[in-house]
């Protein structure tokens, strides 16, 4: 069996898997509650509690799959990209187990997992284009295979989840931002404030929200009357026309017709919507996972790691977490 573990933020996975590569049962504790009175993660928090939470979480999950520790054969787990306090208590757990059980480690890049989740449910043919949106990451990949993806575009600033959670601070919301956001839009007029496109009729495939952000703070100063819907309607949805448009372009581009969408900000139901409703117009497949494994979670960490157990593409001891995106990790060719 292979254990997976994901404690790349706030959320600690554990996840086993079979030696088919199925899932036998994956577990999840969010720390959500615990950071919301701060408007956002406080790492230092984050780190602490992972700490606490991760042994029981794995003894947890191996009562109840009836499991003991010597029936664990490889450990996967999260080396980055993340906050570094929290990426280093899965990694040390990891590493622990891997010296006392005898098993090799293997190390899993989080925008891979992420970007890998949908195989959980179904499968799909290499390449597809990747859009990764996430709290941290808002990234466009080509993925050829479960080692080979390459980077198109990225964000310049913020993330487009960290965007939600910031307009959502704008406007006294709580945190995380993006369902609250979402949930207020549905009632809303999404055109009643024309936010801008940002970079969208540029070529790029790069992603820029902090401009939006600012747009929305001066639209809340000169409009002290607002209608709170109404921004979140038109706020969302100069997010997803962004994402849609630049995610079509690349696929147009590298003339690929599968789209995989992932990370926690592809549960949005209108980015869904949108996203389907213009793929059929486009001839284009989209695929998201369900929301289940949009977000952080340790099974999505398992396929890769499961991948590169069949490969042997074992890490050692020394092999060390990394807090940023390694920007040539991701391009090969
Ligand atoms: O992938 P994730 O769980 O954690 C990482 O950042 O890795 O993503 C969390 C982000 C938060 O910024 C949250 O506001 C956003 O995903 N999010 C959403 C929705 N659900 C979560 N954003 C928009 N609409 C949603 N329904
Ligand atoms: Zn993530």
């Amino acid at each position: 069996m292979l254990l997976a573990i994901e404690t790349s933020c706030d959320e600690t996975g554990v996840a086993l898997f079979s030696k088919n590569g199925d899932l036998i049962k994956h577990l999840l504790y969010s720390q959500v509650a615990l950071h919301s009175p701060f408007g956002g993660i406080v790492p230092e928090i984050a780190s602490r509690k992972q700490l606490e939470v991760l042994p029981p979480l794995i003894h947890k999950l191996l009562e109840e799959c009836q499991c003991f520790p010597h029936d664990i054969k490889a450990v996967a787990v999260t080396f980055g990209p993340g906050l570094i306090g929290s990426l280093l208590v899965g990694v040390s757990f990891a590493k622990a187990l891997s010296f006392a059980l005898k098993i090799p480690l293997i190390a899993v890049d989080h925008l891979q997992a992420h970007l890998s989740a949908i195989f959980l449910e179904r499968s799909v043919k290499f390449p597809f284009i990747g859009l990764l949106v996430s709290g941290g990451h808002t990234a466009l990949f080509l993925v050829n295979s479960f080692e080979d993806f390459k980077l198109l575009g990225h964000t310049r600033d913020d993330a487009a989840g960290e965007a939600f959670d910031k307009v959502a601070k704008l406007l006294n919301l709580s945190y995380p931002g993006g369902p609250i956001i979402s949930k207020l839009a549905e009632t809303g007029n999404r055109k009643a404030i024309p936010f801008p496109r940002p970079l969208l009729e540029e070529e790029t495939l790069d992603f820029s929200f902090s401009g939006l952000k600012t747009a929305v703070l001066n639209f809340l100063k000169n409009n002290p009357s607002f209608k709170i819907e109404d921004v979140c309607a038109s706020f969302e949805d100069a997010i997803c026309d962004v994402l849609i448009e630049k995610t079509i372009k690349a696929s147009h581009q590298y003339q690929i017709d599968r789209i995989v969408v992932a990370g926690g900000v592809a549960s949005n139901k209108r980015l869904r919507e949108l996203f389907y409703k213009k793929a059929q117009k486009e001839g284009l497949i989209v695929l998201f996972p369900s929301p289940e494994y949009c977000t952080d979670n340790a099974a999505m960490v398992g396929v890769i790691g499961y991948y590169k157990w069949q490969k042997k593409d074992f890490a050692n001891l020394e092999t060390e977490p990394y807090a940023r995106v390694i920007f040539k990790r991701y391009s090969k060719n």
